[in-house]
């Protein structure tokens, strides 16, 4: 099993690339499932769960290769229903490809899909929005069995009752190629969606409004393949200013989209960081020790991002001060805090609020990384922990960070991955 061995205390000073957004580049890749022709999408990164997706459109027949941050896909080939439980299992991302299978094989045997572990992670809305489409689903054990009698999905008015990103990305995959007009009210709003939603009109889809709280969707008969490139990870933005807000120093981020990061921007300037920005790059610098932030209330977008919770209560650790989360999306998203705390850090947890109340000094311990974005948060405070720490279960960092530690290095951070 591979680690992080860290030594904490370096300031963190230089430029760093963000790469594409993984959680825009996971559904597109799916949607290539859908288009006749070669398809090509350009700004993937390097992470496992990309790897996941390539095997799946593999597993499933397609033609796909990974080259230099680009992935070429020719679906002509599908043949196969099926996916493979083992690859279900290693993403949430994997019941994406529900929907694109459906709309073109009329057939999908898939896992109830794994991805990290955040409380109850139920697909009831992308079951109900399907099924109002004309999918026809039955559950067996883990296995969903599901088909499309009619032989195409079919127009629907569809209202979830929340915004969920996945389960808006599949109705929009099966609404694109359906019969007749779909309409989705209270979708969800992320830059992710809009991404897609892009690539698909890119390839001759209508989709209207995507963004917006209600998307309508004309179906068309077919897709053609296109050259994309998917937007910048806002996430991978986000942790590297934590990284840089608790560690002192300045950091300039690159390849960003600085509209995506408005709240967490906002939140760095309260926390006494100076932000400068210039069109697609910002700059990030820390001199003092950070006042806490008095609340922190993770919301759909626009709102402040459940993903980024995590990286910035690290950050707000040693913060004048007491901070205050309140998690709204996922009832398990606080797994980090024990780790947080082997360090020293003070929080209260009670139900989904979290109350950090700043201490001036983390100490090195041997940490674990509990989750994707919760093994962000353990980096952050291992940055910053006076001594060494060792960050083991990296894995769950490397479906979201690539490269992360040479990223760091470049920094001036000390940080070594044993394997
Ligand atoms: C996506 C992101 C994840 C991010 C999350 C919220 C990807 C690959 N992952 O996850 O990084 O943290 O959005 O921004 O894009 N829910 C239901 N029933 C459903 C679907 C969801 O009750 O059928 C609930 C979930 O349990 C959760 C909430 O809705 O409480 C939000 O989930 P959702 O927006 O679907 O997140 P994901 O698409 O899984």
């Amino acid at each position: 099993m591979s680690k992080f061995i860290i030594d904490g205390g370096k300031k963190l000073y230089g430029d760093v690339n963000i790469h594409g957004a993984k959680n825009s580049a996971l559904p597109i890749l799916a949607a290539t499932v859908l288009c006749q022709g070669k398809s090509v999408i350009h700004n993937c990164p390097d992470l496992s769960d990309v790897k996941v997706s390539l095997k799946i459109l593999k597993n499933l027949g397609c033609k796909a290769k990974y080259y230099d941050s680009s992935v070429f896909v020719d679906s002509e080939s599908i043949s196969n229903f099926c996916i493979e439980k083992e690859l279900m299992s290693r993403m949430r991302s994997s019941i994406i490809f529900l929907s694109v299978m459906l709309a073109k094989l009329k057939k999908a045997n898939v896992y109830l899909p794994g991805g990290c572990e955040l409380g109850a992670r139920p697909i009831d809305l992308h079951i109900k929005g399907l099924e109002k489409m004309g999918a026809v689903i039955l559950k067996d054990k883990d296995c969903l069995l599901c088909s499309l009698p009619k032989g195409h999905f079919n127009g629907a008015k569809i209202s979830l009752s929340f915004p969920s990103v996945g389960a808006t990305e599949n109705i929009i995959l099966a609404a694109a190629t359906a019969k007749g007009r779909t309409v989705i009210e209270n979708a969800a709003r992320e830059p992710e969606i809009c991404d897609l939603a892009a690539f698909l009109n890119k390839c001759g889809a209508k989709i209207k409004n995507a963004g917006k709280p209600i998307i309508t969707i004309d179906g068309v008969e077919r897709l053609f393949a296109a050259e994309y490139s998917v937007i910048p990870d806002r996430i991978e933005a986000v942790s590297f200013m934590a990284f840089t807000a608790l560690n002192q120093g300045k950091v300039t981020i690159k390849n960003i989209n600085v509209s995506h990061l408005a709240p967490v921007i906002e939140l760095l300037k309260e926390s006494g960081c100076r932000i400068k920005i210039y069109k697609n790059i910002l700059s990030v610098e820390s001199n003092d020790r950070l006042k806490a932030v008095k609340e922190i209330i993770t919301m759909p977008y626009p709102g402040f991002p459940t993903d980024a919770q995590a990286p910035v209560m690290a950050m707000l650790t040693m913060a004048k001060g007491k901070s205050k989360f309140i998690e709204n999306i996922f009832k398990s998203r606080y797994k980090h805090i024990k780790e947080l705390e082997k360090m020293g850090a003070k929080i209260a947890v009670k139900g989904k609020t979290a109350v950090v109340d700043g201490i001036c000094k983390l100490s090195a311990a041997n940490l674990k990384c509990t989750d994707l974005r919760g093994g962000a948060a353990v980096v952050t405070a291992a940055l910053a922990g006076e001594g060494r720490s060792t960050v083991s279960d990296i894995y769950h960092i490397e479906r979201g960070y690539e490269n992360i530690d040479l990223k760091l290095v470049s920094l001036g951070a000390k940080i070594k991955r044993i394997d």
